[in-house]
């Protein structure tokens, strides 16, 4: 549904040239709902822009819903309005001085793709329905919420019947509640309408929630793309699981079936690998915490340095051989005391070459 390749885009100012995107693929499927996931700077507005048409690359391809956007080759640039896409940004872009049903309406009412006005009133109501505000047609625009806004600049995007909904941070102005109150009607719209989604986010949480995939940007590029759970278990690179929640980080050297941590000597499979510098990755939730020893590899004894009440669960750091590890257990017991035997399960951790560089 939308096709990106090698697509290029350089911003020349005052103080040099940045380089927001570099060479960027990225294929979504029809009916998907795709997350572009970095920190600010990553490109990831430049990245939504260049496909809604409303920036023009320097280099690559864009196709949306089997048809040329944007070719650098063949000098092909389709104006943003003939793209069939419906965008919805951070900033609610509402008219202060229209009526909620005027906001909606106006896509529909200007340019070349003017309807007729019984056509607009139903389409209006339409999209209004979608996200629970049929009920607020005639109030002026500055009588809502914030989330109430939101919900209207996404049923204006959505009124024009869009193949493609191209959202930038929609939620970060909202209050935790209301983000909460709209994340789950984007949610519920996008499945209603099997609208294709391309949505950014700097919130990795906001990210796991909503994506079927997720595409972590950095630097112009993007380091990896799937499925949230093959992100979290599967990262490709430290940066990318450093992306999704906390991590402890074990530095050692390979040898054999066997890395020589910091910790300890951990076995793991680091099949066939030459030997070398390593660092390994455990999440909290991995490190599995028990009075007495369990019958399995990769058993350390450790000692509870702390233990932190959050609700459902305990934080804990633990000291094994001088460093401290996070670990995170259901607090359905008595939290643990003293010395404790730490498991770290050779399946949940992530291996990593260290940069030779
Ligand atoms: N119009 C512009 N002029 C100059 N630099 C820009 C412009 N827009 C974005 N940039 C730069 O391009 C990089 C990527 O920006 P952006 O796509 O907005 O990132 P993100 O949305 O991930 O925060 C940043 O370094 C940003 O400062
Ligand atoms: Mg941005």
């Amino acid at each position: 549904m939308i096709r990106v390749a090698k697509l290029s885009k350089t911003y020349r100012g005052a103080s040099g040239a940045v380089h927001a995107l570099r060479e960027v693929d990225l294929d979504v499927a029809r009916g998907e709902f795709f997350v572009l996931l970095g920190p600010s700077g990553s490109g990831k507005t430049t990245l939504l822009r260049s496909v809604a048409g409303l920036e023009r690359p320097d280099g690559g391809e864009i196709e949306v819903g089997g048809h040329a956007a944007f070719s650098s080759e063949r000098k092909l640039f389709v104006p943003a309005e003939e793209r069939g896409v419906g965008m919805v940004f951070q900033s609610y872009a509402i008219w202060p001085h229209l009526t909620v049903f005027e906001n909606v309406a106006l896509p529909l009412t200007q340019g070349k793709k003017r309807l007729a006005r019984e056509r607009v009133r139903q389409r209006v109501a339409d999209a209004l329905k979608l996200v629970g505000m049929e009920e607020y047609a005639a109030r002026p625009a500055p009588l809502l919420s914030g989330g109430q806004q939101q919900r209207v600049a996404l049923a204006r995007a959505l009124a024009i019947d869009p193949e493609v909904l191209l959202m930038d941070e929609p939620l970060s102005n909202l209050d935790a509640r209301l983000r909460e109150e709209v994340r789950v009607k984007i949610k519920a719209v996008a499945r209603e309408l099997r609208v294709t989604v391309l949505y950014v986010t700097h919130d990795q949480v906001e990210a796991m929630t909503l994506a079927d995939r997720i595409a972590v940007m950095a630097d112009g590029r993007i380091l990896q793309a799937g499925a949230p759970d093959e992100l979290y278990r599967r990262p490709a690179s430290p940066r990318v699981a450093e992306f999704f929640g906390a991590i402890n980080w074990l530095r050692g050297e390979a040898r054999g079936g066997v890395v020589e941590t910091e910790i300890g000597a951990l076995r793991l499979a680091v099949d066939g690998a030459a030997p070398g510098r390593i660092v390994v990755g455990v999440r909290p939730e991995d490190v599995k915490l028990s009075a007495a020893r369990a019958e399995a590899d990769n058993v350390l004894v450790g000692e509870v340095r702390s233990a932190v009440f959050t609700g459902g669960e305990f934080l804990y750091d633990i000291e094994v051989n001088g460093k401290l590890l996070l670990a995170r257990a259901m607090s359905d017991r008595e939290a643990l005391k003293g010395t404790v035997f730490v498991h770290l399960p050779s399946a949940r951790m992530a291996l990593f070459r260290e940069d030779p560089s």
